[in-house]
Protein backbone atom coordinates (compact mmCIF):
# COMPACT_ATOMS: atom_id res chain seq x y z
CA UNK A 1 0.00 0.00 0.00
CA UNK A 2 1.04 3.47 -0.80
CA UNK A 3 0.26 5.50 2.40
CA UNK A 4 -1.34 9.16 1.71
CA UNK A 5 -3.18 9.50 4.47
CA UNK A 6 -1.07 11.33 7.08
CA UNK A 7 -3.40 14.07 8.19
CA UNK A 8 -5.36 10.97 9.30
CA UNK A 9 -2.15 10.13 11.33
CA UNK A 10 1.28 9.37 10.27
CA UNK A 11 2.09 5.89 9.21
CA UNK A 12 4.39 4.33 9.49
CA UNK A 13 6.29 5.91 12.43
CA UNK A 14 10.13 6.28 12.18
CA UNK A 15 11.74 2.89 13.25
CA UNK A 16 13.49 4.09 16.18
CA UNK A 17 9.78 5.09 17.79
CA UNK A 18 8.49 1.52 17.53
CA UNK A 19 12.21 0.41 18.80
CA UNK A 20 12.06 2.81 22.02
CA UNK A 21 8.44 2.47 22.71
CA UNK A 22 9.13 -1.39 23.19
CA UNK A 23 12.21 -1.01 24.71
CA UNK A 24 10.62 1.57 27.39
CA UNK A 25 8.02 -0.14 28.01
CA UNK A 26 9.69 -3.39 29.09
CA UNK A 27 11.99 -1.81 31.06
CA UNK A 28 9.84 0.74 32.82
CA UNK A 29 6.54 -0.44 32.14
CA UNK A 30 5.29 0.20 35.68
CA UNK A 31 2.79 2.55 37.13
CA UNK A 32 4.93 5.84 37.36
CA UNK A 33 4.48 8.18 40.48
CA UNK A 34 2.35 5.63 42.66
CA UNK A 35 5.16 2.88 43.62
CA UNK A 36 7.80 2.62 46.60
CA UNK A 37 9.89 1.31 44.69
CA UNK A 38 13.11 2.19 42.31
CA UNK A 39 11.03 1.14 38.89
CA UNK A 40 8.35 3.77 39.52
CA UNK A 41 10.80 6.15 40.45
CA UNK A 42 12.45 5.44 37.46
CA UNK A 43 9.40 5.42 35.05
CA UNK A 44 8.15 8.68 36.44
CA UNK A 45 11.57 10.23 35.88
CA UNK A 46 11.37 9.28 31.97
CA UNK A 47 7.53 11.05 32.28
CA UNK A 48 8.48 13.89 34.11
CA UNK A 49 11.59 14.22 31.37
CA UNK A 50 9.47 14.31 28.48
CA UNK A 51 7.10 16.61 30.17
CA UNK A 52 10.40 18.96 30.11
CA UNK A 53 11.38 17.72 26.43
CA UNK A 54 7.89 18.92 25.39
CA UNK A 55 8.24 22.10 27.09
CA UNK A 56 11.32 22.82 25.81
CA UNK A 57 10.54 22.01 22.18
CA UNK A 58 7.13 24.09 21.83
CA UNK A 59 9.14 27.17 24.17
CA UNK A 60 5.81 26.46 26.83
CA UNK A 61 5.64 27.36 30.48
CA UNK A 62 7.88 24.76 31.77
CA UNK A 63 6.96 21.09 32.80
CA UNK A 64 4.20 21.11 35.15
CA UNK A 65 1.57 23.10 32.48
CA UNK A 66 2.46 20.23 30.23
CA UNK A 67 -0.42 17.85 30.38
CA UNK A 68 -1.06 14.40 28.59
CA UNK A 69 -4.39 13.89 27.61
CA UNK A 70 -5.83 11.29 25.31
CA UNK A 71 -5.85 12.93 21.64
CA UNK A 72 -6.79 16.29 20.78
CA UNK A 73 -10.27 16.07 21.39
CA UNK A 74 -9.47 15.25 24.76
CA UNK A 75 -7.58 18.13 25.32
CA UNK A 76 -10.28 20.45 23.38
CA UNK A 77 -12.96 19.31 25.60
CA UNK A 78 -11.04 19.56 28.34
CA UNK A 79 -10.26 23.05 27.58
CA UNK A 80 -13.65 24.36 26.17
CA UNK A 81 -15.79 22.95 29.25
CA UNK A 82 -13.65 23.35 31.82
CA UNK A 83 -13.05 27.25 30.97
CA UNK A 84 -15.98 28.18 29.52
CA UNK A 85 -19.38 29.78 31.86
CA UNK A 86 -22.57 31.25 31.16
CA UNK A 87 -22.02 34.83 29.75
CA UNK A 88 -19.36 34.04 27.98
CA UNK A 89 -18.31 34.73 24.57
CA UNK A 90 -15.84 32.56 22.46
CA UNK A 91 -14.23 33.58 18.60
CA UNK A 92 -13.65 30.88 16.57
CA UNK A 93 -12.89 30.41 12.81
CA UNK A 94 -14.84 28.33 9.72
CA UNK A 95 -11.31 26.41 9.76
CA UNK A 96 -11.70 24.49 12.70
CA UNK A 97 -12.42 20.20 12.81
CA UNK A 98 -15.46 18.91 14.45
CA UNK A 99 -13.37 18.34 17.91
CA UNK A 100 -14.07 22.26 18.00
CA UNK A 101 -17.53 22.48 16.39
CA UNK A 102 -18.92 19.92 18.46
CA UNK A 103 -17.86 20.68 21.99
CA UNK A 104 -18.92 24.13 21.41
CA UNK A 105 -22.28 23.10 20.08
CA UNK A 106 -23.32 20.85 22.70
CA UNK A 107 -21.88 23.33 25.57
CA UNK A 108 -24.59 25.77 23.98
CA UNK A 109 -27.46 23.74 24.66
CA UNK A 110 -26.42 23.83 28.48
CA UNK A 111 -25.07 27.42 28.79
CA UNK A 112 -26.01 30.76 27.58
CA UNK A 113 -22.39 31.64 25.63
CA UNK A 114 -22.11 32.82 21.93
CA UNK A 115 -19.97 31.74 18.98
CA UNK A 116 -19.13 33.75 16.48
CA UNK A 117 -16.84 31.98 13.74
CA UNK A 118 -14.42 34.03 11.69
CA UNK A 119 -14.79 33.44 8.05
CA UNK A 120 -11.29 32.64 5.71
CA UNK A 121 -10.47 35.14 2.48
CA UNK A 122 -6.99 34.16 0.80
CA UNK A 123 -6.72 31.00 3.12
CA UNK A 124 -6.66 33.54 6.32
CA UNK A 125 -8.87 35.32 8.84
CA UNK A 126 -9.17 38.97 8.88
CA UNK A 127 -7.21 39.98 11.81
CA UNK A 128 -9.35 43.94 11.17
CA UNK A 129 -12.38 41.38 11.89
CA UNK A 130 -10.73 39.51 14.85
CA UNK A 131 -10.79 42.87 16.45
CA UNK A 132 -13.57 44.23 15.71
CA UNK A 133 -15.67 41.24 16.61
CA UNK A 134 -13.34 40.87 20.54
CA UNK A 135 -15.10 42.20 23.67
CA UNK A 136 -15.16 42.29 27.26
CA UNK A 137 -17.32 39.34 27.23
CA UNK A 138 -14.86 37.90 24.50
CA UNK A 139 -13.40 34.36 26.80
CA UNK A 140 -11.37 32.47 24.41
CA UNK A 141 -10.20 32.63 20.98
CA UNK A 142 -9.92 29.48 19.23
CA UNK A 143 -7.57 29.00 15.90
CA UNK A 144 -6.53 26.26 13.85
CA UNK A 145 -2.98 26.69 12.74
CA UNK A 146 -3.31 24.53 10.19
CA UNK A 147 -6.28 23.19 8.31
CA UNK A 148 -6.94 19.15 7.92
CA UNK A 149 -8.34 20.08 4.72
CA UNK A 150 -6.37 22.32 2.65
CA UNK A 151 -3.17 22.78 4.72
CA UNK A 152 -4.21 26.87 5.15
CA UNK A 153 -1.92 27.91 7.56
CA UNK A 154 -3.12 30.95 10.17
CA UNK A 155 -0.09 33.41 11.48
CA UNK A 156 -0.30 32.59 15.12
CA UNK A 157 1.73 34.94 16.10
CA UNK A 158 -0.23 38.13 14.90
CA UNK A 159 -3.58 36.64 15.93
CA UNK A 160 -2.02 36.15 19.41
CA UNK A 161 -0.77 39.90 19.35
CA UNK A 162 -4.55 40.98 18.19
CA UNK A 163 -6.17 38.89 20.87
CA UNK A 164 -3.17 40.13 23.70
CA UNK A 165 -3.56 43.63 22.65
CA UNK A 166 -7.11 44.63 22.61
CA UNK A 167 -8.76 42.02 25.38
CA UNK A 168 -8.47 39.70 28.37
CA UNK A 169 -9.42 36.71 26.15
CA UNK A 170 -7.54 33.10 26.06
CA UNK A 171 -6.01 32.16 23.08
CA UNK A 172 -6.41 28.66 21.80
CA UNK A 173 -4.01 27.22 19.02
CA UNK A 174 -5.54 23.83 17.48
CA UNK A 175 -2.06 22.79 16.48
CA UNK A 176 -3.09 19.06 15.55
CA UNK A 177 -1.84 19.22 12.20
CA UNK A 178 1.14 21.57 12.74
CA UNK A 179 3.00 20.30 15.71
CA UNK A 180 6.17 18.91 14.17
CA UNK A 181 5.38 20.58 10.53
CA UNK A 182 6.46 24.01 11.30
CA UNK A 183 8.03 25.39 14.96
CA UNK A 184 5.31 26.65 17.32
CA UNK A 185 6.79 28.84 19.88
CA UNK A 186 3.92 28.93 22.98
CA UNK A 187 5.10 32.04 24.68
CA UNK A 188 6.29 34.10 21.61
CA UNK A 189 2.73 33.68 20.02
CA UNK A 190 1.43 34.33 23.20
CA UNK A 191 -0.52 31.02 23.26
CA UNK A 192 -2.27 30.57 26.20
CA UNK A 193 -3.53 27.08 25.47
CA UNK A 194 -1.78 24.97 23.06
CA UNK A 195 -2.89 21.48 22.27
CA UNK A 196 -2.28 18.86 19.85
CA UNK A 197 -2.23 15.14 19.61
CA UNK A 198 0.83 12.85 19.56
CA UNK A 199 0.08 10.15 16.58
CA UNK A 200 0.01 12.52 13.82
CA UNK A 201 3.12 14.47 12.88
CA UNK A 202 4.85 13.91 16.29
CA UNK A 203 5.18 10.61 15.45
CA UNK A 204 3.41 8.94 18.66
CA UNK A 205 0.61 6.06 18.64
CA UNK A 206 -2.99 7.01 19.00
CA UNK A 207 -4.12 7.37 22.57
CA UNK A 208 -2.19 10.43 23.73
CA UNK A 209 -2.57 13.53 23.29
CA UNK A 210 -1.63 17.21 24.66
CA UNK A 211 -2.55 20.23 26.29
CA UNK A 212 -0.12 23.03 27.69
CA UNK A 213 -1.36 25.85 29.22
CA UNK A 214 0.14 29.18 30.24
CA UNK A 215 0.16 29.30 34.10
CA UNK A 216 -3.02 31.56 34.69
CA UNK A 217 -5.08 29.44 32.61
CA UNK A 218 -7.35 27.88 35.54
CA UNK A 219 -9.82 25.08 33.91
CA UNK A 220 -11.94 22.84 35.65
CA UNK A 221 -10.71 19.51 35.49
CA UNK A 222 -13.46 17.07 33.45
CA UNK A 223 -12.47 14.09 35.34
CA UNK A 224 -11.01 13.41 38.79
CA UNK A 225 -9.85 10.50 40.73
CA UNK A 226 -6.37 9.00 41.70
CA UNK A 227 -3.29 11.44 41.43
CA UNK A 228 -0.82 8.99 43.68
CA UNK A 229 -0.36 11.01 46.40
CA UNK A 230 -2.34 13.56 49.07
CA UNK A 231 -5.27 10.37 49.25
CA UNK A 232 -6.36 12.01 52.31
CA UNK A 233 -8.09 15.12 50.50
CA UNK A 234 -11.40 14.45 49.34
CA UNK A 235 -10.93 16.49 46.04
CA UNK A 236 -8.44 16.35 43.22
CA UNK A 237 -5.15 17.86 44.47
CA UNK A 238 -4.80 21.72 42.72
CA UNK A 239 -1.35 21.29 41.59
CA UNK A 240 -0.37 21.16 37.67
CA UNK A 241 -0.51 19.00 36.34
CA UNK A 242 -2.45 16.41 38.65
CA UNK A 243 -4.88 18.77 38.92
CA UNK A 244 -6.14 17.58 35.20
CA UNK A 245 -4.42 14.24 34.74
CA UNK A 246 -6.50 11.68 37.03
CA UNK A 247 -5.87 8.33 37.27
CA UNK A 248 -3.13 6.09 35.22
CA UNK A 249 -1.39 7.87 32.80
CA UNK A 250 -1.05 6.36 29.15
CA UNK A 251 2.75 5.67 29.91
CA UNK A 252 3.38 3.77 26.54
CA UNK A 253 2.21 6.67 24.38
CA UNK A 254 4.30 8.85 26.66
CA UNK A 255 7.47 6.58 25.62
CA UNK A 256 6.03 6.98 21.81
CA UNK A 257 5.74 10.79 22.16
CA UNK A 258 9.40 11.01 23.90
CA UNK A 259 10.72 8.76 20.98
CA UNK A 260 8.86 10.79 18.19
CA UNK A 261 9.91 14.26 19.39
CA UNK A 262 13.68 12.76 20.16
CA UNK A 263 13.14 11.72 15.99
CA UNK A 264 12.26 15.09 14.98
CA UNK A 265 14.99 16.37 17.11
CA UNK A 266 17.36 14.28 15.37
CA UNK A 267 16.32 14.91 11.92
CA UNK A 268 15.16 18.64 11.88
CA UNK A 269 11.89 19.80 11.27
CA UNK A 270 12.79 21.96 8.80
CA UNK A 271 14.17 19.18 6.79
CA UNK A 272 10.72 17.16 7.50
CA UNK A 273 8.82 20.45 6.59
CA UNK A 274 10.91 20.47 3.01
CA UNK A 275 10.43 16.94 1.98
CA UNK A 276 6.72 16.94 2.29
CA UNK A 277 6.43 20.47 0.38
CA UNK A 278 8.33 19.15 -2.41
CA UNK A 279 6.40 16.57 -2.80
CA UNK A 280 3.40 18.26 -2.66
CA UNK A 281 4.89 20.74 -5.23
CA UNK A 282 5.95 17.64 -7.31
CA UNK A 283 1.97 16.66 -7.34
CA UNK A 284 0.81 19.77 -8.26
CA UNK A 285 3.27 20.52 -11.14
CA UNK A 286 1.88 17.13 -12.38
CA UNK A 287 -1.49 17.76 -11.86
CA UNK A 288 -1.48 21.20 -13.27
CA UNK A 289 -3.18 20.31 -16.80
CA UNK A 290 -5.72 17.96 -15.38
CA UNK A 291 -9.50 18.66 -15.27
CA UNK A 292 -9.24 18.24 -11.30
CA UNK A 293 -9.79 21.22 -9.20
CA UNK A 294 -7.84 21.81 -6.12
CA UNK A 295 -7.81 23.28 -2.82
CA UNK A 296 -4.46 23.98 -0.97
CA UNK A 297 -2.05 26.13 0.53
CA UNK A 298 -0.24 28.92 -1.53
CA UNK A 299 2.28 29.28 1.42
CA UNK A 300 4.63 26.97 2.96
CA UNK A 301 2.42 25.06 5.25
CA UNK A 302 1.41 21.36 5.36
CA UNK A 303 1.68 18.79 2.57
CA UNK A 304 -1.71 18.70 2.06
CA UNK A 305 -4.12 18.76 -1.00
CA UNK A 306 -7.84 18.04 -1.49
CA UNK A 307 -9.06 17.91 -4.87
CA UNK A 308 -12.50 17.58 -7.12
CA UNK A 309 -13.80 16.26 -10.22
CA UNK A 310 -16.98 17.43 -12.44
CA UNK A 311 -17.15 13.43 -13.01
CA UNK A 312 -16.17 11.46 -10.30
CA UNK A 313 -17.45 11.87 -6.40
CA UNK A 314 -14.76 11.95 -3.91
CA UNK A 315 -15.52 8.99 -2.54
CA UNK A 316 -15.24 7.24 -5.77
CA UNK A 317 -11.96 8.47 -6.32
CA UNK A 318 -10.64 7.41 -2.97
CA UNK A 319 -12.12 4.23 -3.91
CA UNK A 320 -10.63 4.01 -7.56
CA UNK A 321 -7.26 4.69 -5.57
CA UNK A 322 -7.53 2.06 -2.93
CA UNK A 323 -8.10 -0.65 -6.24
CA UNK A 324 -4.82 1.01 -6.81
CA UNK A 325 -3.33 0.32 -3.96
CA UNK A 326 -3.13 3.93 -2.48
CA UNK A 327 -4.50 5.13 0.73
CA UNK A 328 -6.47 8.45 0.57
CA UNK A 329 -8.98 10.02 2.55
CA UNK A 330 -12.42 12.04 1.38
CA UNK A 331 -15.73 13.52 2.20
CA UNK A 332 -15.75 16.49 4.81
CA UNK A 333 -12.51 15.73 7.30
CA UNK A 334 -14.48 16.15 10.38
CA UNK A 335 -14.29 20.63 9.11
CA UNK A 336 -17.77 20.84 7.31
CA UNK A 337 -17.83 24.79 8.01
CA UNK A 338 -14.39 25.12 5.94
CA UNK A 339 -16.01 22.56 3.29
CA UNK A 340 -18.54 25.31 3.05
CA UNK A 341 -16.47 27.92 2.78
CA UNK A 342 -14.44 26.82 -0.04
CA UNK A 343 -18.12 25.33 -1.78
CA UNK A 344 -17.19 21.42 -1.57
CA UNK A 345 -20.09 20.52 0.98
CA UNK A 346 -21.48 18.12 1.12
CA UNK A 347 -19.39 15.44 -1.12
CA UNK A 348 -15.87 17.29 0.45
CA UNK A 349 -12.89 16.54 -1.14
CA UNK A 350 -10.40 13.82 -1.59
CA UNK A 351 -7.84 14.58 0.53
CA UNK A 352 -3.99 13.55 -0.04
CA UNK A 353 -1.56 14.33 2.65
CA UNK A 354 1.94 13.52 2.80
CA UNK A 355 4.52 11.83 5.31
CA UNK A 356 7.93 12.44 5.46
CA UNK A 357 8.11 8.55 4.55
CA UNK A 358 6.82 8.75 0.85
CA UNK A 359 9.11 8.99 -1.86
CA UNK A 360 8.63 10.79 -5.49
CA UNK A 361 7.72 7.30 -7.16
CA UNK A 362 5.06 6.89 -5.06
CA UNK A 363 4.00 10.54 -5.89
CA UNK A 364 4.49 9.78 -9.85
CA UNK A 365 2.72 6.33 -9.22
CA UNK A 366 -0.82 8.52 -7.97
CA UNK A 367 -0.47 11.40 -10.49
CA UNK A 368 -0.45 8.46 -13.56
CA UNK A 369 -3.37 7.32 -11.82
CA UNK A 370 -5.01 10.06 -11.07
CA UNK A 371 -4.45 11.51 -14.76
CA UNK A 372 -6.05 9.11 -16.05
CA UNK A 373 -8.99 8.49 -14.36
N1 LIG B 1 -8.63 14.66 11.99
C1 LIG B 1 -8.10 13.58 11.24
C2 LIG B 1 -8.14 13.84 9.77
O1 LIG B 1 -8.07 14.96 9.35
C3 LIG B 1 -8.61 12.27 11.63
O2 LIG B 1 -8.22 12.91 9.00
Amino acid sequence: MIYFDNSATSFPKPEIVYKKMMDLYQRFGVNPHRGNYKLSFEAGNIVEETRTLISNFFNGYGRDFVVFTFNATDSLNMAIKGLLEDGDEVITTVLEHNSVLRPLNHLKNEKNIKVTYLNIKDEEISLEELRQNLSKKTKLVIVNHISNVTGYIQDIKAIGEIIKKNSRAFFLVDASQSAGIVPIDQKDSKIDILITTGHKALYAPTGIGLLLLAPEVKIKPLRTGGSGHNSENPYQPENMPDYLEAGTLNIIGIFGLKAGIEFLIDTGIENIHKKELLLKSFLLEELRSSNFNIFTSKKDSAGIISLNSNKYSPIELATILDEAGIATRSGLHCAPLLHKSIGTFPEGTLRISFGFFNTEDEVVFLSNILKNI
